[in-house]
């Protein structure tokens, strides 16, 4: 496709004898149209020409040498050149391009031979699957495609919390308490069940605790009966896991996950040993950070046992073995900034320092309701996220019943809108801000939503099929395409692969999910003001031309968030 800002640079280039790809980093797009769609800031080059910005102002414009096809008319306005594409050929080489790359529109190889390896959901098995785990999953979900698409190799990792003292109070649970509950069911159900028991009445009776040790000593020491419920905890946890996953595209390549580092710590903490990085503090070993203003990193806790740290380090080793990466992101709630902080340093201090630069801690906020507060805290009791995603299908049913009763494959499509409702609502802000979770809001058809976008792109499908073809672009007059709303939504278009690339530099999905909504916002204000299915046959089949494209982005944009596109609704 052909790059405007590069053919500007260009052109400037020559008339300045600057550097073309600097003058580029310099060209920026006005916060309003009648500005001109590129504008250029010519103080920026003041000092270079000892000249003032007017002066070069109007020394380019005067020199500038720019084929029409590319640049229409320029203004200056202050120290800026207003600069005025032209927009049939910008109308011609977005559309052709569409047409031509179809689901692979925007994509592009700049990843190509790099791994990027991206840590998510890594929910605690035998505890609750937690709304905040939901968090980790579309966010990391959604990047692992988004890497794909700038052809990188994503690669998944749920690392799972599957080893760890909840087990001990689990089988200690199940063995005082089997008979009570109900396995026949729901056995997941049932072992949560028992968990959140024990956790309750440890309160009261510490030898519990203590009984949860035992346990889980004996599970550590490789005790056959517990190895094997152990096992079974993990299989039928990760079965129910799968059916969110299932719900909501996530894909791992890995599910290597704590238990699977256990036995892989004594060469990390020799390693750390050997290099002298130990230190003895209150009976434990740790790294000492002070020098980096961090507490010390402990490696071996007091009890001699190893903790989290010194298993993400373990892990992290392995990675860089396995996968030599081009970056390592962790995508994991805020409450975890210095762990990430603790383990990326110790690594570098260990001698690996180009890879820990390569390692990236992707945090994000809370879920919260309308008021504030944070959501399954209340009465201690958590929020499934399948119940969540089975609730919000149901919702969508019913909406369907009301206002569109005939609608084929109903079920199908309340999947598509009602999980994608709740993936957009994860998305829709930056990661770091809390993410309000309220019913009305995300389901909102009008609001800026994902069933707001999965209904734009089906008015695009309707009006196709209304029209009864997609117009050959060979045949198309682009030159019709001239108002000021169809502009708007070409420009958006011709900015898809730029908006992914910063989504991915960013490490931040909601840049793809505000462009989504620009996108849709756009071409809705433009099908209200002008009709699509027109008497002139030239100009209905240019703007349905439009109307294909504005619907083949939406569709690869919803994608690479994680959610499906219904073809109706
Ligand atoms: N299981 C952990 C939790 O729920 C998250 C693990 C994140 N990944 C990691 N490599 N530490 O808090």
């Amino acid at each position: 496709m052909i790059n405007f800002k590069e053919k500007i640079a260009k052109a400037i280039a020559k008339v300045t004898n600057l550097d073309e790809k600097e003058l580029a980093t310099y060209i920026e797009i006005p916060p309003n149209s009648d500005l001109g769609d590129y504008a250029f800031p010519c103080f920026k080059l003041a000092k270079a020409l000892r000249k003032a910005p007017p002066v070069i102002a109007t020394e380019i414009k005067n020199n500038i040498e720019v084929d029409e096809k590319i640049v229409e008319k320029i203004e200056i306005v202050g120290g800026y050149l207003n600069i005025y594409i032209n927009k049939e050929t910008l109308a011609q080489n977005v559309l052709n391009e569409i047409a031509e790359k179809k689901e692979k529109y925007g994509s592009s190889n700049i990843g190509q031979g790099k791994n990027v390896v991206i840590d998510y959901s890594a929910p605690n098995i035998a505890k609750p699957f937690h709304i905040g785990h939901l968090r980790s999953t579309v966010i990391g979900g959604a990047l692992y495609k988004i890497y794909n698409f700038l052809g990188y190799n994503s690669v998944g990792i749920n690392y799972l919390g599957d080893w760890g003292l909840q087990f001990g109070k689990v089988m200690a649970g199940y063995d005082m308490w089997k008979d009570e509950y109900d396995f026949s069911k729901s056995e997941i159900q049932a072992i949560l069940k028992i968990y959140v028991r024990f956790c309750q009445e440890e309160k009261e009776k510490p030898e519990l605790t203590e009984k949860a040790r035992e346990y889980f000593k004996r599970l550590e020491d490789g005790a056959e009966k517990e190895v094997e419920t152990w096992k079974w905890i993990r299989k039928i946890s990760l079965e129910n896991y799968q059916k969110t996953y299932n719900l909501l595209n996530s894909k791992f390549d890995s599910y290597n996950g704590e238990s699977y580092y256990n036995d892989k710590m004594e060469p990390v903490v020799e390693e750390l040993r050997n290099k002298g990085l130990l230190k003895e503090s209150e009976g434990a070993q740790v790294v000492d950070l002070s020098e980096y203003d961090m507490p010390p990193c402990i490696i071996i806790t007091s009890a001699g046992t190893t903790i989290y740290a010194t298993r993400d380090l373990a892990s992290l080793k392995d990675r860089i073995n396995k996968y030599n990466f081009d970056k390592a992101i962790y995508v994991v709630g805020n409450e975890q900034r210095l762990h990430f902080k603790q383990v990326f340093k110790v690594l570098e201090l260990m001698g690996y320092p180009e890879y820990a630069a390569r390692c990236e801690h992707v945090p994000f906020g809370l879920v919260v309701d309308k008021t504030g507060e944070k959501i399954g805290s209340r009465k201690g009791n958590s929020v499934f996220l399948e119940d969540i995603l089975k609730e919000a299908i149901q919702k969508v049913e019913k909406i369907i019943d009301e206002k569109n009763p005939k609608l084929e494959n109903k079920e199908e499509v309340a999947r598509k809108v009602g999980v994608g409702a709740i993936i957009f609502n994860d998305l829709s802000n930056s990661r770091i801000k809390d993410e309000i979770f309220d019913w009305d809001m995300l389901l909102n058809f009008q609001g800026e939503t994902g069933p707001y976008i999965q209904y734009i792109y089906v008015r695009t499908r309707s009006l196709l099929e209304k029209a009864g073809y997609v117009p050959n672009l060979e045949n198309i007059n682009c030159g019709k395409l001239q108002e000021k709303e169809a502009i708007e939504t070409l420009k958006l278009l011709y900015n898809f692969n730029e908006t992914v690339q910063v989504a991915a530099e960013k490490n931040e999905p909601s840049i793809i999910a505000r462009y989504l909504i620009n996108v849709a916002q756009s071409f809705s204000t433009f099908y209200n003001e002008h009709k699509i299915i027109t008497e002139d046959k030239a100009i209905q089949d240019a703007r349905l031309a439009l109307t294909y494209a504005v619907g083949t982005v939406l569709e690869i944009g919803v994608k690479l968030l994680g959610m499906e596109m219904p073809e109706k609704m």
